[in-house]
């Protein structure tokens, strides 16, 4: 029997709708090829749609994303007049209410996604841009990590008070959701069964919140799970040591606004945001993306690098089967990651940002071929 699943989509702003119909034929393609179906609901939404419509996306899409198997987003920010905004104007970013962030930090808060999976995966012939040159300075074999960023609290909150002479926001960090992200760190470290090592990278030495969640990391890892090594480090030195460094990590959590620059920064490794997926995992719900850039500057020319809309394609199957315990899935999921991985190596295929000149919709066709 042909096992149906049910996707939302929301390509949101600026290359975002470029790079998720790449994503999308490439799924669409998958399913054909190994006989599964997929229902997939798209939903405009975004800066561009809150500046049209003075909402963020239309009713009931919340509902749907809660309803979905499985959700896909592109990115959200949108530029009005020189500026970004996925903000209602003159409105400082971000409180809850305002336009995109109902996609990003909504879903991530209210469908409690807790684990934003960033992995740091650097592919044969992906070269590095520095400065206006194209050099491999990474070896492939060396970069294969996993950041896994707490995805619900600390400075994102979305909470900002008036102090005297300023404003604050608040640092929260919670026992629970402290825990719950550190064990899926340890958990994922077993299942690499690679280095055996999880890295706690914050800011604890300034920070006392951070100070907790290192403490949280260290007592759930020496109760839960003596087998593993526990390895620390202050996170402007961790900026320095994961270029430096790739081959000395396999799984780095840390906390939210600390993941988030650690992300970006370590996907300069692995060819830049084009090639960086990442899934927004809970319990009970899943959202994929690319790390996050709607590069206003790249819209609408049909030149973004859809490779890591598509990878997290691949993320996406690959939860979703074993979450429903397909195989197919699984087994999908990795044929479009391996698509990738020839589709770079071979190198006739690539975007700017990886020194070729294939349009971002040659790329999905190359891939939708190889499939
Ligand atoms: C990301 C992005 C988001 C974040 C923005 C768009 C709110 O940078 O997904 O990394 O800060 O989490
Ligand atoms: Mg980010």
């Amino acid at each position: 029997m042909t096992r149906r699943y049910s996707i939302v989509a929301l390509p949101g702003d600026g290359v975002g709708p470029e790079v998720i119909a790449q994503g999308l034929r490439v799924l669409r393609k998958a399913a054909e090829r190994f006989s599964f179906a997929v229902q997939i609901d798209e939903i405009p939404c975004g800066g561009h749609y809150y500046a049209e419509h003075e909402t963020e996306w239309p009713d009931g899409s919340f509902e749907k994303c809660h309803a979905a198997d499985a959700i896909l987003l592109g990115a959200v920010g949108h530029v009005v007049d020189g500026k970004t905004v996925f903000t209602r104007p003159g409105k400082p970013y971000p409180q809850p209410q305002l336009a995109g962030f109902a996609q990003v930090i909504g879903n991530r808060q209210k469908l409690q996604l807790y684990a934003n999976v960033r992995p740091i995966k650097l592919y044969q012939g992906v070269p590095q841009k520095i400065s206006d040159r194209f050099e491999r300075v990474w070896k492939p074999d060396k970069v294969d990590y996993v950041i896994v960023r707490e995805n619900t609290e600390d400075a994102y909150s979305g909470e900002t008070l008036d102090i005297p002479g300023g404003k604050q926001t608040p640092i929260n960090i919670t026992k629970a959701a402290t825990e719950r992200v550190v064990r899926y760190a340890f958990q994922l470290a077993k299942k690499r069964n690679k280095l055996g090592k999880v890295t706690c990278v914050d800011k604890s030495n300034i920070i006392g919140a951070h100070a907790y969640f290192r403490e949280v990391f260290t007592r759930v890892g020496r109760e839960e799970f003596p087998e593993l090594k526990l390895d620390y480090a202050y996170f402007d030195a961790f900026c320095l040591l994961q270029l430096q460094q790739p081959e000395a990590y396999d799984v780095v959590v840390a906390p939210n606004l600390v993941g988030d620059v650690i992300s970006d920064n370590g996907s300069f490794v692995q060819g830049g945001m084009g090639m960086a997926p990442a899934g927004n995992i809970g319990d009970h719900h899943a959202m994929f993306e690319p790390i996050h850039g709607s590069a206003p500057t790249l819209a609408g020319k049909n030149v973004a690098n859809p490779l890591a809309a598509i990878l997290s394609v691949s993320m996406m199957l690959h939860w979703l089967g074993e979450t429903k315990q397909d195989a197919i899935l699984v087994k999908a999921g990795a044929r479009i990651e391996q698509g990738v991985a020839e589709l770079v190596k071979d190198g006739k295929h690539l975007t700017q940002d990886l020194g070729g000149k294939a349009r971002c919709s040659q790329v999905g066709d190359a891939l939708v071929k190889a499939l």
